[in-house]
Protein backbone atom coordinates (compact mmCIF):
# COMPACT_ATOMS: atom_id res chain seq x y z
CA UNK A 1 0.00 0.00 0.00
CA UNK A 2 1.86 3.12 -1.26
CA UNK A 3 -0.57 5.54 -0.54
CA UNK A 4 -0.86 7.33 2.87
CA UNK A 5 -4.11 9.06 3.84
CA UNK A 6 -5.78 11.74 6.29
CA UNK A 7 -7.15 8.98 9.10
CA UNK A 8 -4.34 6.68 9.52
CA UNK A 9 -3.32 7.82 12.13
CA UNK A 10 -6.29 8.81 14.16
CA UNK A 11 -8.14 7.60 16.92
CA UNK A 12 -11.93 6.34 16.52
CA UNK A 13 -14.08 5.98 19.01
CA UNK A 14 -17.92 4.26 18.57
CA UNK A 15 -20.99 6.02 20.45
CA UNK A 16 -24.09 3.73 21.00
CA UNK A 17 -26.71 6.39 20.88
CA UNK A 18 -29.18 5.25 22.79
CA UNK A 19 -27.21 4.35 25.73
CA UNK A 20 -24.27 6.96 25.57
CA UNK A 21 -25.57 10.24 27.44
CA UNK A 22 -29.38 11.30 27.80
CA UNK A 23 -29.61 15.22 28.18
CA UNK A 24 -33.15 15.76 28.23
CA UNK A 25 -34.18 12.64 30.76
CA UNK A 26 -36.29 10.52 28.72
CA UNK A 27 -34.13 7.92 29.52
CA UNK A 28 -32.79 7.33 26.16
CA UNK A 29 -29.46 8.99 25.01
CA UNK A 30 -29.51 11.34 22.09
CA UNK A 31 -27.79 13.37 19.76
CA UNK A 32 -27.50 16.80 21.86
CA UNK A 33 -25.87 13.98 24.79
CA UNK A 34 -23.26 13.50 22.21
CA UNK A 35 -22.22 17.42 21.48
CA UNK A 36 -22.41 17.55 25.50
CA UNK A 37 -19.55 14.63 25.83
CA UNK A 38 -17.46 16.14 22.22
CA UNK A 39 -14.72 17.60 24.89
CA UNK A 40 -14.71 14.28 26.68
CA UNK A 41 -14.14 12.60 24.11
CA UNK A 42 -11.52 15.29 22.56
CA UNK A 43 -9.66 15.31 25.79
CA UNK A 44 -9.51 11.15 25.36
CA UNK A 45 -7.60 12.08 22.11
CA UNK A 46 -10.76 10.98 19.89
CA UNK A 47 -10.70 11.92 16.12
CA UNK A 48 -13.14 10.49 14.48
CA UNK A 49 -16.53 9.12 15.85
CA UNK A 50 -18.77 6.13 14.43
CA UNK A 51 -22.24 6.69 15.66
CA UNK A 52 -24.83 3.77 15.27
CA UNK A 53 -27.99 4.24 13.80
CA UNK A 54 -29.82 6.97 15.14
CA UNK A 55 -32.29 7.38 12.30
CA UNK A 56 -36.20 6.81 12.37
CA UNK A 57 -36.90 3.21 13.24
CA UNK A 58 -39.63 0.91 15.13
CA UNK A 59 -36.31 -0.18 16.71
CA UNK A 60 -36.62 -3.62 16.59
CA UNK A 61 -33.20 -4.40 16.07
CA UNK A 62 -32.31 -1.16 17.92
CA UNK A 63 -32.06 1.37 14.93
CA UNK A 64 -30.74 -1.31 12.44
CA UNK A 65 -34.50 -1.40 10.92
CA UNK A 66 -34.55 2.34 9.24
CA UNK A 67 -38.02 3.73 8.16
CA UNK A 68 -36.56 6.35 7.02
CA UNK A 69 -32.83 7.15 6.13
CA UNK A 70 -33.29 11.28 5.65
CA UNK A 71 -34.05 12.30 8.94
CA UNK A 72 -33.62 11.21 12.92
CA UNK A 73 -35.42 9.63 15.04
CA UNK A 74 -37.00 11.98 17.51
CA UNK A 75 -36.09 10.04 20.18
CA UNK A 76 -32.59 10.89 19.68
CA UNK A 77 -33.29 14.52 18.66
CA UNK A 78 -33.81 16.27 14.61
CA UNK A 79 -31.95 16.83 11.70
CA UNK A 80 -30.61 20.63 13.17
CA UNK A 81 -29.53 18.33 16.44
CA UNK A 82 -27.17 16.49 13.74
CA UNK A 83 -25.98 19.79 12.17
CA UNK A 84 -25.15 21.27 15.40
CA UNK A 85 -23.03 17.94 16.94
CA UNK A 86 -20.95 17.74 12.87
CA UNK A 87 -20.40 21.36 13.29
CA UNK A 88 -18.96 21.26 17.17
CA UNK A 89 -17.62 18.40 16.59
CA UNK A 90 -15.40 19.41 13.16
CA UNK A 91 -14.77 22.97 15.14
CA UNK A 92 -12.42 20.36 17.71
CA UNK A 93 -10.98 18.62 14.56
CA UNK A 94 -13.16 15.49 15.27
CA UNK A 95 -14.96 13.98 12.15
CA UNK A 96 -18.41 11.78 12.11
CA UNK A 97 -18.82 8.79 10.63
CA UNK A 98 -22.39 7.42 10.27
CA UNK A 99 -23.81 4.03 10.26
CA UNK A 100 -25.16 2.82 6.46
CA UNK A 101 -27.61 -0.03 6.98
CA UNK A 102 -28.53 -0.77 3.41
CA UNK A 103 -28.78 -4.49 3.20
CA UNK A 104 -32.18 -3.92 4.70
CA UNK A 105 -34.55 -1.55 6.17
CA UNK A 106 -37.86 -1.48 8.06
CA UNK A 107 -40.44 -3.08 7.59
CA UNK A 108 -41.74 0.48 8.55
CA UNK A 109 -40.18 2.05 5.59
CA UNK A 110 -42.26 3.25 2.91
CA UNK A 111 -40.55 1.23 0.22
CA UNK A 112 -42.00 -1.66 2.01
CA UNK A 113 -45.11 -0.38 2.82
CA UNK A 114 -45.81 0.15 -0.86
CA UNK A 115 -44.28 -3.04 -1.68
CA UNK A 116 -46.98 -4.74 0.52
CA UNK A 117 -49.74 -2.08 -0.98
CA UNK A 118 -48.81 -3.63 -4.57
CA UNK A 119 -46.10 -6.37 -4.64
CA UNK A 120 -45.99 -6.24 -8.34
CA UNK A 121 -45.07 -2.98 -9.04
CA UNK A 122 -41.96 -0.60 -8.78
CA UNK A 123 -41.44 -1.01 -4.78
CA UNK A 124 -42.74 -4.98 -4.74
CA UNK A 125 -39.21 -4.83 -6.89
CA UNK A 126 -37.38 -3.44 -4.17
CA UNK A 127 -37.66 -6.05 -2.07
CA UNK A 128 -37.54 -9.91 -2.68
CA UNK A 129 -40.60 -11.49 -2.80
CA UNK A 130 -41.34 -15.13 -3.51
CA UNK A 131 -44.55 -16.72 -4.68
CA UNK A 132 -45.87 -19.15 -2.08
CA UNK A 133 -45.96 -22.97 -3.11
CA UNK A 134 -49.27 -24.41 -2.13
CA UNK A 135 -47.37 -27.04 -1.11
CA UNK A 136 -45.73 -25.37 2.08
CA UNK A 137 -42.44 -25.38 0.85
CA UNK A 138 -39.92 -22.28 1.47
CA UNK A 139 -38.28 -21.22 -1.76
CA UNK A 140 -35.05 -22.18 0.29
CA UNK A 141 -34.13 -23.70 3.72
CA UNK A 142 -32.15 -20.43 5.02
CA UNK A 143 -32.17 -19.95 8.67
CA UNK A 144 -32.09 -15.81 9.69
CA UNK A 145 -29.26 -14.49 12.11
CA UNK A 146 -32.05 -13.96 14.50
CA UNK A 147 -33.98 -17.31 14.29
CA UNK A 148 -36.51 -19.05 12.08
CA UNK A 149 -36.55 -19.61 8.13
CA UNK A 150 -35.50 -16.10 6.67
CA UNK A 151 -39.42 -16.51 4.83
CA UNK A 152 -42.29 -14.52 6.23
CA UNK A 153 -45.30 -14.21 4.71
CA UNK A 154 -45.85 -10.96 3.30
CA UNK A 155 -48.56 -8.60 4.97
CA UNK A 156 -51.77 -8.55 2.82
CA UNK A 157 -50.55 -11.33 0.74
CA UNK A 158 -50.80 -14.52 2.54
CA UNK A 159 -50.05 -16.10 -0.94
CA UNK A 160 -46.77 -13.88 -1.06
CA UNK A 161 -43.44 -14.36 1.38
CA UNK A 162 -40.65 -11.57 1.78
CA UNK A 163 -36.66 -12.42 2.51
CA UNK A 164 -34.98 -11.29 5.80
CA UNK A 165 -31.54 -12.16 6.46
CA UNK A 166 -32.02 -10.65 9.67
CA UNK A 167 -35.34 -10.61 12.11
CA UNK A 168 -38.54 -9.56 10.09
CA UNK A 169 -39.15 -6.70 10.90
CA UNK A 170 -35.71 -6.46 8.57
CA UNK A 171 -36.70 -7.26 5.02
CA UNK A 172 -33.84 -7.65 2.97
CA UNK A 173 -33.36 -4.61 -0.12
CA UNK A 174 -33.14 -5.90 -3.82
CA UNK A 175 -29.44 -4.96 -4.88
CA UNK A 176 -30.10 -6.98 -8.19
CA UNK A 177 -32.37 -3.74 -8.58
CA UNK A 178 -30.56 -0.52 -10.21
CA UNK A 179 -33.05 1.65 -8.37
CA UNK A 180 -32.48 0.22 -5.11
CA UNK A 181 -29.01 1.07 -5.72
CA UNK A 182 -29.01 4.78 -6.96
CA UNK A 183 -31.32 4.55 -3.86
CA UNK A 184 -29.07 3.89 -2.07
CA UNK A 185 -26.29 6.77 -3.54
CA UNK A 186 -28.76 8.77 -3.08
CA UNK A 187 -28.86 8.10 0.76
CA UNK A 188 -25.22 8.17 0.47
CA UNK A 189 -24.78 11.62 -0.81
CA UNK A 190 -27.44 13.17 1.11
CA UNK A 191 -25.64 12.14 4.23
CA UNK A 192 -22.06 13.42 2.87
CA UNK A 193 -23.47 17.08 1.48
CA UNK A 194 -24.55 17.27 5.17
CA UNK A 195 -20.73 17.50 6.48
CA UNK A 196 -20.06 14.10 7.53
CA UNK A 197 -16.74 12.01 7.15
CA UNK A 198 -18.54 8.49 5.53
CA UNK A 199 -20.33 5.60 6.82
CA UNK A 200 -19.65 2.43 9.06
CA UNK A 201 -20.86 0.01 6.35
CA UNK A 202 -23.13 -2.07 8.28
CA UNK A 203 -24.39 -6.24 6.96
CA UNK A 204 -22.49 -5.37 4.05
CA UNK A 205 -21.49 -8.94 2.54
CA UNK A 206 -25.42 -9.79 2.59
CA UNK A 207 -26.03 -7.12 -0.12
CA UNK A 208 -25.65 -9.83 -2.68
CA UNK A 209 -28.03 -13.28 -2.54
CA UNK A 210 -26.96 -16.43 -3.42
CA UNK A 211 -29.42 -17.18 -6.62
CA UNK A 212 -31.38 -18.62 -7.50
CA UNK A 213 -32.63 -19.18 -4.14
CA UNK A 214 -31.81 -22.98 -3.15
CA UNK A 215 -31.70 -25.41 -0.05
CA UNK A 216 -28.45 -25.83 1.23
CA UNK A 217 -27.29 -28.67 3.94
CA UNK A 218 -28.59 -28.10 7.07
CA UNK A 219 -26.40 -26.97 10.16
CA UNK A 220 -28.95 -28.01 12.95
CA UNK A 221 -31.55 -30.57 13.12
CA UNK A 222 -34.31 -27.65 12.63
CA UNK A 223 -33.63 -28.63 9.01
CA UNK A 224 -32.58 -24.84 8.29
CA UNK A 225 -29.05 -23.66 7.02
CA UNK A 226 -27.37 -20.68 8.05
CA UNK A 227 -27.61 -17.75 6.18
CA UNK A 228 -23.77 -16.92 5.99
CA UNK A 229 -22.83 -20.01 4.79
CA UNK A 230 -24.94 -19.07 1.96
CA UNK A 231 -22.79 -16.06 1.27
CA UNK A 232 -19.08 -18.02 0.82
CA UNK A 233 -20.85 -19.23 -2.35
CA UNK A 234 -21.64 -15.69 -3.76
CA UNK A 235 -18.83 -14.58 -6.13
CA UNK A 236 -19.73 -11.38 -7.57
CA UNK A 237 -20.55 -9.10 -4.57
CA UNK A 238 -17.66 -6.93 -6.69
CA UNK A 239 -19.70 -5.88 -8.91
CA UNK A 240 -21.83 -3.35 -6.50
CA UNK A 241 -19.09 -2.89 -3.83
CA UNK A 242 -17.23 -1.57 -7.00
CA UNK A 243 -20.42 0.47 -8.43
CA UNK A 244 -20.97 1.87 -4.85
CA UNK A 245 -17.13 3.12 -4.94
CA UNK A 246 -17.18 4.41 -7.65
CA UNK A 247 -20.47 6.37 -7.85
CA UNK A 248 -20.24 7.73 -4.60
CA UNK A 249 -17.25 6.95 -1.98
CA UNK A 250 -14.48 8.02 -4.40
CA UNK A 251 -16.51 11.14 -5.52
CA UNK A 252 -16.84 12.32 -1.73
CA UNK A 253 -13.71 11.26 -0.58
CA UNK A 254 -15.44 9.57 2.18
CA UNK A 255 -14.13 7.43 4.74
CA UNK A 256 -15.92 3.91 4.76
CA UNK A 257 -15.67 1.14 7.53
CA UNK A 258 -16.73 -2.04 6.20
CA UNK A 259 -18.66 -4.81 8.44
CA UNK A 260 -16.63 -7.39 6.75
CA UNK A 261 -16.96 -11.17 7.34
CA UNK A 262 -15.25 -12.83 5.14
CA UNK A 263 -12.28 -14.93 5.98
CA UNK A 264 -10.33 -15.43 2.66
CA UNK A 265 -7.22 -13.78 3.04
CA UNK A 266 -6.48 -13.98 -0.68
CA UNK A 267 -9.37 -10.98 -1.22
CA UNK A 268 -8.35 -8.59 1.09
CA UNK A 269 -6.87 -6.16 -1.32
CA UNK A 270 -9.99 -6.11 -3.01
CA UNK A 271 -11.72 -5.08 -0.11
CA UNK A 272 -9.56 -2.37 1.36
CA UNK A 273 -6.14 -2.60 -1.06
CA UNK A 274 -5.36 1.11 -2.34
CA UNK A 275 -8.06 0.78 -4.92
CA UNK A 276 -10.23 -1.43 -2.51
CA UNK A 277 -13.98 -1.42 -2.36
CA UNK A 278 -13.81 0.70 1.51
CA UNK A 279 -10.95 2.52 2.99
CA UNK A 280 -10.98 -0.47 6.03
CA UNK A 281 -12.30 -2.93 7.25
CA UNK A 282 -12.94 -4.65 11.02
CA UNK A 283 -10.52 -7.14 11.90
CA UNK A 284 -12.96 -9.80 12.97
CA UNK A 285 -10.60 -12.62 13.30
CA UNK A 286 -10.81 -13.01 16.71
CA UNK A 287 -14.30 -12.31 17.17
CA UNK A 288 -15.43 -15.39 14.76
CA UNK A 289 -13.09 -17.90 16.49
CA UNK A 290 -15.00 -19.88 18.97
CA UNK A 291 -18.49 -19.38 17.32
CA UNK A 292 -20.56 -22.52 16.32
CA UNK A 293 -23.19 -23.07 13.83
CA UNK A 294 -24.91 -24.74 16.49
CA UNK A 295 -25.40 -21.20 18.56
CA UNK A 296 -23.73 -19.65 21.75
CA UNK A 297 -24.80 -22.63 23.78
CA UNK A 298 -22.02 -24.49 21.46
CA UNK A 299 -20.00 -21.36 21.38
CA UNK A 300 -16.07 -21.41 23.16
CA UNK A 301 -14.97 -18.38 24.85
CA UNK A 302 -11.38 -17.70 23.16
CA UNK A 303 -8.44 -17.44 25.13
CA UNK A 304 -5.71 -14.86 25.26
CA UNK A 305 -3.56 -17.14 23.35
CA UNK A 306 -6.09 -17.72 20.86
CA UNK A 307 -6.74 -13.94 20.45
CA UNK A 308 -3.07 -13.36 19.79
CA UNK A 309 -2.78 -16.24 17.17
CA UNK A 310 -5.47 -14.56 15.31
CA UNK A 311 -4.37 -11.19 15.28
CA UNK A 312 -0.59 -11.92 14.32
CA UNK A 313 -2.09 -13.75 11.65
CA UNK A 314 -4.34 -11.25 10.96
CA UNK A 315 -1.54 -8.80 10.83
CA UNK A 316 0.56 -10.65 9.29
CA UNK A 317 -1.20 -11.04 6.29
CA UNK A 318 -2.85 -7.55 6.30
CA UNK A 319 1.01 -6.22 6.45
CA UNK A 320 1.04 -3.32 4.51
CA UNK A 321 -1.44 -4.18 1.61
CA UNK A 322 -4.22 -2.15 3.33
CA UNK A 323 -4.82 -0.59 7.11
CA UNK A 324 -7.08 -2.67 8.86
CA UNK A 325 -9.57 -1.31 12.05
CA UNK A 326 -8.57 -2.98 15.24
CA UNK A 327 -11.51 -3.38 18.26
CA UNK A 328 -11.94 -5.49 20.90
CA UNK A 329 -15.84 -4.06 21.40
CA UNK A 330 -18.91 -3.02 19.93
CA UNK A 331 -22.37 -2.73 20.40
CA UNK A 332 -22.37 -6.69 19.09
CA UNK A 333 -20.86 -8.18 21.38
CA UNK A 334 -19.66 -8.83 25.05
CA UNK A 335 -17.60 -6.63 26.73
CA UNK A 336 -14.07 -7.41 26.22
CA UNK A 337 -12.81 -7.18 29.93
CA UNK A 338 -15.59 -10.13 30.30
CA UNK A 339 -14.75 -12.23 27.34
CA UNK A 340 -10.90 -11.98 26.34
CA UNK A 341 -9.98 -11.58 30.51
CA UNK A 342 -10.13 -14.74 32.87
CA UNK A 343 -11.61 -13.55 35.94
CA UNK A 344 -8.02 -13.54 37.79
CA UNK A 345 -6.98 -11.13 34.76
CA UNK A 346 -10.56 -8.85 35.01
CA UNK A 347 -8.81 -5.69 36.81
CA UNK A 348 -7.30 -2.50 35.57
CA UNK A 349 -3.68 -3.95 35.10
CA UNK A 350 -5.51 -6.88 33.04
CA UNK A 351 -7.62 -4.36 31.24
CA UNK A 352 -4.58 -1.79 30.60
CA UNK A 353 -2.56 -4.57 29.30
CA UNK A 354 -5.52 -5.92 26.63
CA UNK A 355 -5.63 -2.05 25.78
CA UNK A 356 -2.03 -1.48 24.83
CA UNK A 357 -1.90 -5.23 22.74
CA UNK A 358 -4.93 -3.64 20.36
CA UNK A 359 -3.93 -0.59 20.34
CA UNK A 360 -0.30 -0.18 19.10
CA UNK A 361 -1.52 -3.29 16.17
CA UNK A 362 -0.61 -1.63 13.06
CA UNK A 363 -4.32 -0.30 11.62
CA UNK A 364 -6.98 2.44 12.91
CA UNK A 365 -7.82 1.90 16.63
CA UNK A 366 -11.50 1.92 17.77
CA UNK A 367 -12.64 2.37 21.31
CA UNK A 368 -16.13 0.99 22.05
CA UNK A 369 -18.01 4.08 24.96
CA UNK A 370 -17.63 2.46 28.31
CA UNK A 371 -14.17 0.53 26.88
CA UNK A 372 -11.89 3.32 27.96
CA UNK A 373 -13.19 3.03 31.61
CA UNK A 374 -13.08 -0.82 31.46
CA UNK A 375 -17.03 -1.54 31.51
CA UNK A 376 -18.33 -5.38 31.80
CA UNK A 377 -20.63 -7.60 31.68
CA UNK A 378 -23.77 -7.15 34.02
CA UNK A 379 -25.54 -10.09 35.93
CA UNK A 380 -29.15 -11.17 34.18
CA UNK A 381 -31.66 -12.79 35.98
CA UNK A 382 -34.07 -13.90 33.62
CA UNK A 383 -34.97 -13.97 29.92
CA UNK A 384 -37.32 -10.78 30.64
CA UNK A 385 -34.21 -9.04 31.33
CA UNK A 386 -33.22 -9.05 27.77
CA UNK A 387 -33.82 -6.78 25.61
CA UNK A 388 -32.04 -7.76 22.17
CA UNK A 389 -33.64 -9.74 20.00
CA UNK A 390 -31.02 -12.13 19.25
CA UNK A 391 -30.20 -12.90 22.78
CA UNK A 392 -33.35 -13.68 23.23
CA UNK A 393 -33.39 -16.32 20.46
CA UNK A 394 -29.89 -17.68 21.54
CA UNK A 395 -31.67 -18.00 24.99
CA UNK A 396 -34.67 -20.41 23.05
CA UNK A 397 -31.88 -22.04 21.03
CA UNK A 398 -29.86 -22.99 24.14
CA UNK A 399 -33.21 -24.67 25.74
CA UNK A 400 -34.07 -26.64 22.72
CA UNK A 401 -30.82 -28.14 22.52
CA UNK A 402 -31.47 -29.35 25.86
CA UNK A 403 -29.61 -26.52 27.80
CA UNK A 404 -31.58 -25.95 31.85
CA UNK A 405 -33.02 -23.13 31.65
CA UNK A 406 -30.05 -21.70 34.33
CA UNK A 407 -27.52 -23.09 32.32
CA UNK A 408 -29.44 -21.36 29.06
CA UNK A 409 -29.57 -18.18 31.19
CA UNK A 410 -25.78 -18.14 31.80
CA UNK A 411 -25.00 -19.10 27.70
CA UNK A 412 -27.26 -16.13 26.98
CA UNK A 413 -25.87 -13.59 29.39
CA UNK A 414 -22.03 -14.32 28.50
CA UNK A 415 -22.49 -13.44 25.19
CA UNK A 416 -25.41 -10.68 25.25
CA UNK A 417 -25.11 -7.60 23.12
CA UNK A 418 -26.90 -6.16 25.48
CA UNK A 419 -24.13 -6.13 27.64
CA UNK A 420 -22.57 -3.51 25.70
CA UNK A 421 -25.75 -1.48 25.41
CA UNK A 422 -25.96 -1.05 28.66
CA UNK A 423 -25.66 2.86 29.46
CA UNK A 424 -22.33 4.38 29.88
CA UNK A 425 -21.25 4.88 33.26
CA UNK A 426 -20.16 8.50 33.78
CA UNK A 427 -20.28 9.22 38.08
CA UNK A 428 -21.54 7.13 40.88
CA UNK A 429 -24.73 8.99 41.11
CA UNK A 430 -28.22 7.92 40.40
CA UNK A 431 -28.11 6.19 37.03
CA UNK A 432 -24.06 6.65 36.38
CA UNK A 433 -25.03 9.87 35.17
CA UNK A 434 -26.54 8.68 32.09
CA UNK A 435 -30.01 9.92 32.61
CA UNK A 436 -31.84 11.76 34.61
CA UNK A 437 -35.25 9.97 34.31
CA UNK A 438 -35.59 5.95 34.14
CA UNK A 439 -33.19 4.57 31.81
CA UNK A 440 -34.44 2.40 28.84
CA UNK A 441 -32.62 -0.24 30.10
CA UNK A 442 -31.23 -1.24 33.20
CA UNK A 443 -27.76 0.63 34.29
CA UNK A 444 -25.10 -2.01 35.50
CA UNK A 445 -24.99 -1.71 39.21
CA UNK A 446 -21.16 -1.95 39.37
CA UNK A 447 -21.55 2.20 38.29
CA UNK A 448 -20.34 2.61 41.73
CA UNK A 449 -17.02 1.60 41.39
CA UNK A 450 -16.52 1.44 37.82
CA UNK A 451 -17.32 5.52 36.52
CA UNK A 452 -15.38 8.49 34.34
CA UNK A 453 -15.89 10.58 37.43
CA UNK A 454 -13.92 8.12 39.69
CA UNK A 455 -11.25 7.62 36.95
CA UNK A 456 -10.76 11.76 36.11
CA UNK A 457 -9.22 11.55 39.71
CA UNK A 458 -6.83 8.98 39.59
CA UNK A 459 -3.95 9.31 37.62
CA UNK A 460 -2.75 5.40 37.31
CA UNK A 461 -6.89 4.94 36.09
CA UNK A 462 -7.85 3.03 33.17
CA UNK A 463 -8.89 6.11 30.92
CA UNK A 464 -6.03 8.06 31.80
CA UNK A 465 -3.77 5.05 30.44
CA UNK A 466 -5.75 5.28 27.08
CA UNK A 467 -5.53 8.57 26.87
CA UNK A 468 -1.44 8.03 27.11
CA UNK A 469 -2.17 5.04 24.97
CA UNK A 470 -3.49 8.05 21.93
CA UNK A 471 -1.25 10.61 22.81
CA UNK A 472 1.88 8.06 22.23
CA UNK A 473 -0.22 7.56 18.73
CA UNK A 474 -0.28 11.52 18.24
CA UNK A 475 3.60 12.08 19.24
CA UNK A 476 5.33 13.74 16.13
CA UNK A 477 8.09 11.24 17.41
CA UNK A 478 6.23 8.08 17.54
CA UNK A 479 3.58 9.07 15.02
CA UNK A 480 5.32 7.80 11.77
CA UNK A 481 6.11 4.13 13.69
CA UNK A 482 3.04 3.96 15.15
CA UNK A 483 0.68 4.34 11.88
CA UNK A 484 2.92 2.95 9.84
CA UNK A 485 5.36 0.97 10.63
CA UNK A 486 6.04 -2.81 10.40
CA UNK A 487 4.61 -4.93 12.32
CA UNK A 488 6.72 -7.86 13.51
CA UNK A 489 5.90 -10.21 15.86
CA UNK A 490 8.44 -12.27 18.28
CA UNK A 491 8.53 -14.73 20.73
CA UNK A 492 5.71 -16.37 19.28
CA UNK A 493 5.77 -19.62 20.73
CA UNK A 494 5.98 -18.32 24.40
CA UNK A 495 2.20 -18.84 25.34
CA UNK A 496 0.27 -16.46 26.38
CA UNK A 497 2.93 -13.44 25.61
CA UNK A 498 1.77 -11.21 23.07
CA UNK A 499 4.99 -9.34 21.51
CA UNK A 500 5.74 -7.52 18.37
CA UNK A 501 7.89 -4.69 17.15
CA UNK A 502 6.54 -1.46 15.36
CA UNK A 503 8.92 -0.96 13.60
CA UNK A 504 9.52 2.49 11.14
CA UNK A 505 12.24 5.36 11.86
CA UNK A 506 12.06 3.80 15.46
CA UNK A 507 12.00 0.76 16.73
CA UNK A 508 8.95 -0.26 19.18
CA UNK A 509 8.80 -3.33 21.49
CA UNK A 510 5.45 -3.90 22.57
CA UNK A 511 5.08 -6.79 25.14
CA UNK A 512 2.34 -8.13 27.09
CA UNK A 513 1.71 -10.75 28.76
CA UNK A 514 -1.84 -11.73 28.84
CA UNK A 515 -1.34 -14.53 31.87
CA UNK A 516 -1.46 -14.38 35.02
CA UNK A 517 1.50 -15.99 35.93
CA UNK A 518 5.14 -14.05 34.99
CA UNK A 519 7.41 -14.29 31.95
CA UNK A 520 11.28 -13.58 31.27
CA UNK A 521 11.65 -11.98 28.06
CA UNK A 522 15.85 -11.55 26.82
CA UNK A 523 16.80 -8.35 25.92
CA UNK A 524 19.99 -7.47 24.61
CA UNK A 525 19.38 -4.36 23.31
CA UNK A 526 19.08 -0.93 25.20
CA UNK A 527 16.01 0.37 25.50
CA UNK A 528 13.56 2.70 27.48
CA UNK A 529 10.29 2.08 28.85
CA UNK A 530 7.54 4.39 27.12
CA UNK A 531 4.56 2.98 28.36
CA UNK A 532 4.21 0.46 31.81
CA UNK A 533 0.45 -0.84 33.19
CA UNK A 534 2.68 -1.32 36.07
CA UNK A 535 5.32 0.69 38.56
CA UNK A 536 7.77 -1.00 37.58
CA UNK A 537 9.37 -3.58 35.41
CA UNK A 538 11.82 -6.18 36.99
CA UNK A 539 15.16 -7.16 35.16
CA UNK A 540 17.41 -9.84 35.46
CA UNK A 541 20.52 -8.55 34.08
CA UNK A 542 19.62 -8.80 30.15
CA UNK A 543 16.08 -10.33 30.58
CA UNK A 544 12.89 -8.47 31.62
CA UNK A 545 10.72 -10.79 34.20
CA UNK A 546 6.99 -9.54 32.97
CA UNK A 547 4.34 -10.03 35.92
CA UNK A 548 1.34 -11.08 35.36
CA UNK A 549 -0.69 -9.14 33.17
CA UNK A 550 2.05 -6.49 32.63
CA UNK A 551 1.96 -4.34 29.33
CA UNK A 552 5.21 -2.29 28.10
CA UNK A 553 5.72 -0.30 24.98
CA UNK A 554 9.89 -0.04 25.14
CA UNK A 555 11.57 2.18 22.41
CA UNK A 556 14.70 0.01 21.21
CA UNK A 557 17.47 2.45 20.90
CA UNK A 558 20.55 1.89 18.96
CA UNK A 559 24.05 2.13 20.39
CA UNK A 560 24.80 5.43 18.43
CA UNK A 561 21.46 6.77 19.77
CA UNK A 562 21.50 9.02 23.12
CA UNK A 563 19.32 7.68 25.57
C1 LIG B 1 -24.73 -5.73 12.24
C2 LIG B 1 -25.03 -4.76 13.34
O1 LIG B 1 -23.84 -4.41 13.97
C3 LIG B 1 -26.02 -5.44 14.26
O2 LIG B 1 -26.20 -4.73 15.45
C4 LIG B 1 -27.30 -5.64 13.51
O3 LIG B 1 -28.18 -6.39 14.32
C5 LIG B 1 -27.08 -6.35 12.19
N1 LIG B 1 -25.92 -5.92 11.47
C6 LIG B 1 -28.26 -6.15 11.29
O4 LIG B 1 -28.30 -4.84 10.82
Amino acid sequence: MSRREWWHDKTAYQIYPKSFFDSDGNGIGDLKGITDKLDYLKDLGIDIIWISPCYPSPLADQGYDISDYYDIDPRFGTLEDMDELIAEARRRGISILLDLVVNHCSDEHEWFRKACEEPDGRYGKYFYIEDRDPSGKLPCNWRSYFGGSVWEPLPGHPDKLYLHMFHKKQPDLNWENPEVREEVYRIIQWWMNRGIAGFRIDAIMNIRKALPFADYPATRNDGLCDASETLETVEDIGDFLDEMRDRVFIPNNALTIGEVFHDKYEDLEDFIGDNGYFSSMFDFSHVVKGQSLLGWYDRRQITTEEYKRCVIEAQRFISDKGFYSNVIENHDRPRAASYYLPPEGRNETGKKCLALAYFMLRGLPFIYQGQEIGMENTLFDSPDDFDDISTLDEYQVAVDAGLSEKEAMEVAALYSRDNARLPMQWADSRNAGFTSGDPWISVNPDYTYINVCEQEKRADSLLNFYRQLTALRKDPDYRETIVWGEFIPVYEDQEGLLAYHRKGDRDLLILANLKSQTQTVHIDTEHRVLLNNMEDIRRNNSDLVLEGWQGVILELVRSDQQI
